[in-house]
C-alpha cells in the first residue's frame, strides 16, 4: 500500500474509532452498518434480525436502536458478547450444528434480516484469508435459508478475491437484488467489501443451482493452508 494511502487510511481508522468511543457504541463497525442502512434501507420498526459474529456488539446496537423497543435482535459470536438490553445472544460457532440449533430454538421464527459481520482469524495470506470469509459468508447465506422470510434482506462481510463469482451466485438464486457495496466507514480495508441482498424468494422460488449442492451445509469447506 502506497504511504499516502496508509496515511489515509490511519486518519479514517482513528476517526470512526474515536466516535465510537465518543457515542458509546463497542466498535467502529458501527458504523459502516449505519452507513449501509442509510443507502439500502435495511431496517424497520419492529424488525426481527439474526446478527453473526457480533461480539463485541457494535451491530447489535446499531440494529436494535433501528429496529426499536419491539425489535427482536440476536446475536451469535464465537466470543462473548457484553449482555445489552432487549438482545439475546449465543456464544458459539456457527459453523457448529449445536450452535445452529440453539439459533433456531432461541430465535423461533422467521427473521426480517440476516446481518453476517463474521471475519476469520486472518492468516495474513491472501487466498486463504479470501476462502475462509467466502466459508463463512456461505454459512451466512446457510442461516437465511432456515430462518430468513420471503422479502428478507441479508447484508455480509466478505473478502474480495477470485471466488466472490460462486457466493454471489449463491445469493442471486435466492434474492431479487444483490449488491456488492463498500461505505466510507470500511473503505480502510481494500479487501473488504459488503453485499446487500434484498427480496429473499421463497423457498420454492429459488433458482435450482448450476452445480449439485449438499442439502444442509455450505458446498464448500476450507482445510489448512491454500
Ligand atoms: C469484525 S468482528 C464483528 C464486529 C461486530 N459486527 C461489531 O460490530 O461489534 C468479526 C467477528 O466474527 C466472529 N466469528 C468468526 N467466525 C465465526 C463463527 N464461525 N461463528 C461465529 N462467529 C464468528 C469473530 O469471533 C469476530 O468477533
Amino acid at each position: 500500500m502506497a504511504l499516502h494511502d496508509r496515511w489515509v487510511q490511519e486518519r479514517k481508522h482513528e476517526h470512526y474509532y474515536k466516535l465510537a468511543k465518543k457515542l458509546n457504541y463497542r466498535s467502529r463497525a458501527s458504523f459502516k452498518l449505519m452507513q449501509l442502512d442509510n443507502r439500502f434501507s435495511i431496517f424497520r420498526e419492529g424488525d426481527s434480525v439474526v446478527d453473526l459474529g457480533a461480539s463485541p456488539g457494535g451491530w447489535l446496537q446499531v440494529a436494535k436502536e433501528r429496529t426499536g423497543e419491539s425489535g427482536k435482535v440476536i446475536g451469535v459470536d464465537l466470543r462473548p458478547i457484553r449482555p445489552m438490553e432487549g438482545t439475546v445472544t449465543i456464544i458459539g460457532d456457527i459453523t457448529d450444528d449445536n450452535t445452529m440449533a440453539e439459533l433456531l430454538e432461541k430465535f423461533g421464527g422467521k427473521a426480517d434480516v440476516v446481518l453476517s459481520d463474521m471475519a476469520p482469524n486472518i492468516a495474513g495470506h491472501y487466498s486463504t484469508d479470501h476462502a475462509r470469509s467466502i466459508e463463512l459468508c456461505m454459512f451466512a447465506v446457510d442461516v437465511c435459508d432456515r430462518v430468513l422470510k420471503r422479502n428478507g434482506i441479508c447484508v455480509m462481510k466478505v473478502f474480495m478475491g477470485d471466488m466472490m463469482g460462486i457466493l454471489t451466485k449463491e445469493l442471486e438464486r435466492r434474492f431479487r437484488s444483490v449488491r456488492v457495496t463498500s461505505p466510507d466507514a470500511s473503505r480502510d480495508t481494500s479487501s473488504e467489501v459488503y453485499v446487500v441482498a434484498k427480496g429473499f424468494l421463497a423457498s420454492s422460488n429459488i433458482k435450482p443451482a448450476a452445480v449439485k449442492t449438499r442439502e444442509k451445509k455450505p458446498e464448500f469447506t476450507v482445510k489448512g493452508n491454500i
